[in-house]
């Protein structure tokens, strides 16, 4: 039900690095993507027990086990209005739909940030399926920060023979999300560095 991210990982290493190539800003992020952000399969609540409050205890259950296992952040990718609003009233962003969940490599305790952005690998359900993240603690050292990026109409790639959410990401503005104890507060906006690997 609730994992270190990973698949998420696996697919990002998969995706942008073609085999025998090595690339330190792409292999530090995979590792803290690994180490840091904790991944929500999904709940289900029986039907004859919804409204009752069991899927926000859950869920609440869920982010504090992530953050006792050293989980900074927790993404889940909501797939209907139920879940999304569940996200909602428990702290998480929820991005519209056609949006990149995408996050860099940063170190909490120097405030420096790499200026390659990654975006969440989704999968291929165009199904209303949309991503959802959580900071669950303060980050120390090096971990990730996240925020959203539309995609342009358009500007998907084919760096391996298949249809992938990295967009032409050279133009525009990122919103990084920011936090506090309740969970997400807000986004502040910055210009979209280019982020190509290599
Ligand atoms: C999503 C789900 C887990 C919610 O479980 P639940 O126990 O009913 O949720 P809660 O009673 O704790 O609801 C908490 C809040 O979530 C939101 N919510 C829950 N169900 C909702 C619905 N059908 N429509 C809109 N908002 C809903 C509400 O804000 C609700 O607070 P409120 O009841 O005070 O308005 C449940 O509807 C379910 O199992 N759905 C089918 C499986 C599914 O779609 N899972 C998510 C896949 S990612």
């Amino acid at each position: 039900m609730v994992s270190p991210a990973e698949y998420q990982a696996d697919c990002l290493y998969r995706v942008l690095l073609p085999e025998g190539m090595t690339h330190p800003v792409l292999y530090e992020t995979v590792k803290a993507l690994r180490d840091k952000v904790a991944w929500f399969e999904g709940i289900v609540v029986v039907p004859e027990y919804r409204r009752r409050g069991i899927g926000l205890q859950v869920k609440r259950f869920v982010d504090r086990w992530a953050a006792q296992h050293h989980a900074d952040f927790i993404i889940s990718s909501p797939s209907n209005a139920a879940a999304r609003r569940l996200n909602e009233e428990t702290g998480h962003k929820v991005l519209e739909p056609g949006v990149d969940l995408v996050f860099k490599l940063a170190d909490f305790d120097t405030g420096e940030e790499s200026r390659v952005v990654f975006p969440v690998e989704r999968g291929m359900d165009p199904t209303g399926v949309v991503d959802a993240v959580r900071q669950l603690r303060v980050p120390h050292g090096r971990s990730l920060r996240f925020g959203q990026y539309p995609v342009p109409a358009g500007a998907g790639v084919d760096l391996d023979g298949r249809e992938h959410h990295v967009p032409a990401w050279d133009y525009g503005r990122i919103g990084w999300f920011e936090w506090d104890a309740r969970g997400y507060r807000g986004m502040v906006f910055a210009p979209a560095p280019g982020m190509r690997v290599g």
